[in-house]
């Protein structure tokens, strides 16, 4: 259960305090496109998961803030252990990482000893400590086109990326059987409600969503990926099958477009809202900035078995500039 704040902050300019508190720490505001507009605005930088893990390993800030979901933060935090890593609400989690518990992830591992483990970046630091090569879905196809036929893989937690990457180049992996409770929200019937009234929008999709969304698509990609394919297209109005959040990047580059956000199950719900990421907010973050807490903070053998599958990812997907490989444009 997240802590409600205590103080009263209603005098307070948030915005004013969370300027002169990034100067003061030496911090840097790191944001997921899924993350509030009003953070999104003040973050020194807004990327995906790959972009974020980059920028975190790069930055020669003290202090990290990490606007996103906790195994972000984490990430940031093998990475740049010198660094303290704030996440304005610790309860900030993911369905992903929820599903994928460490001691049955290594049962599944055991079992399936000549697979190596390809995982994907939403999960914990214990689960990528027992996986060969991290994955995001901006660095999966690199990845994967790099490892040969013949070499078995078991793939987890996302069984929507896991699928559509078997799909894709004919592979077999083994998938763990975990969602996205986001995007698994989208709905079918609703998309195609919407299509028909858009006849000439493109659909953009994330490849978490399962494959009855993902078969609409016209690109399929990560969060920068369709914010690229959002920046190309050359319509005028675009279906966005991911986060809503992301439509704010959308709209500010591209102001004469129109970004409708592809809609749930009853065409109308808040359900494609990642109820983890809104956690963090405007207050959360001033507090996290004023206090340095709370900070992310991991047994020092953990963090370093963690980042041998995230240095590997980080080496196989060195071509990879956040352009949403999975692309199909
Ligand atoms: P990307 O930003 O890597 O596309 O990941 C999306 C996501 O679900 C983050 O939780
Ligand atoms: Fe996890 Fe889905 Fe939220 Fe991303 S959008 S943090 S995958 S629950």
């Amino acid at each position: 259960m997240t802590a409600p704040i205590r103080e009263n902050l209603s005098g307070i300019d948030l915005r004013a305090e969370i300027e002169r508190l990034r100067k003061e720490r030496n911090a840097v505001i790191l944001a997921h496109y899924y993350q509030k507009p009003e953070i999104q605005d003040l973050a020194d930088f807004v990327g995906d998961s790959l972009e974020l893990s980059r920028k975190a390993a790069d930055t020669d800030a003290d202090v990290i803030a990490f606007c996103g979901v906790k195994f972000m933060a984490e990430t940031a935090k093998i990475l740049s252990p010198e660094k303290t890593v704030i996440l304005p609400d610790m309860d900030a989690g993911c369905s992903l990482e929820d599903s994928c518990p460490p001691e049955q992830f290594k049962r599944f591992r055991e079992s399936h000893p000549d697979h190596i483990a390809l995982t994907y970046i939403n999960c914990s630091a214990a689960v990528k400590a027992l996986s060969d090569i991290i994955v995001t879905s901006s660095s999966a196809e690199t990845i994967i086109s790099q490892i040969p036929e013949s070499q078995p893989i078991i793939f987890g937690p996302d069984r929507h990326l896991g699928g559509y990457l078997n799909r894709k180049f004919g592979r077999e992996m083994l998938l763990w059987p975990g969602v996205c409770i986001v995007h698994e929200a989208f709905s079918e019937t609703e998309l195609l409600k919407l299509k028909a009234q858009h006849p000439d929008a493109p659909v953009a999709a994330h490849p978490e969503c399962p494959p009855h969304i993902v078969d609409h698509a016209d690109y399929v990609g990560s969060t920068s990926g369709i914010l690229q394919f959002a920046k190309s297209f050359p319509g005028d109005t675009l279906i966005v099958a991911t986060e809503p959040h992301i439509i704010h990047q959308m709209e500010l580059a591209l102001p004469e477009k129109t970004f409708i956000g592809a809609p749930g199950a009853d065409g109308n719900c808040n359900c494609n809202i990642c109820p983890y990421m809104a956690l963090n907010t405007m207050e959360k973050l001033y507090l996290a900035l004023r206090d340095l807490k709370p900070q992310i903070e991991m047994e020092e053998d953990l963090r370093l078995a963690a980042r041998k599958s995230l240095d590997r990812m980080l080496e196989m997907a060195s071509g990879t500039v956040g352009k949403g490989d999975l692309g199909r444009a």
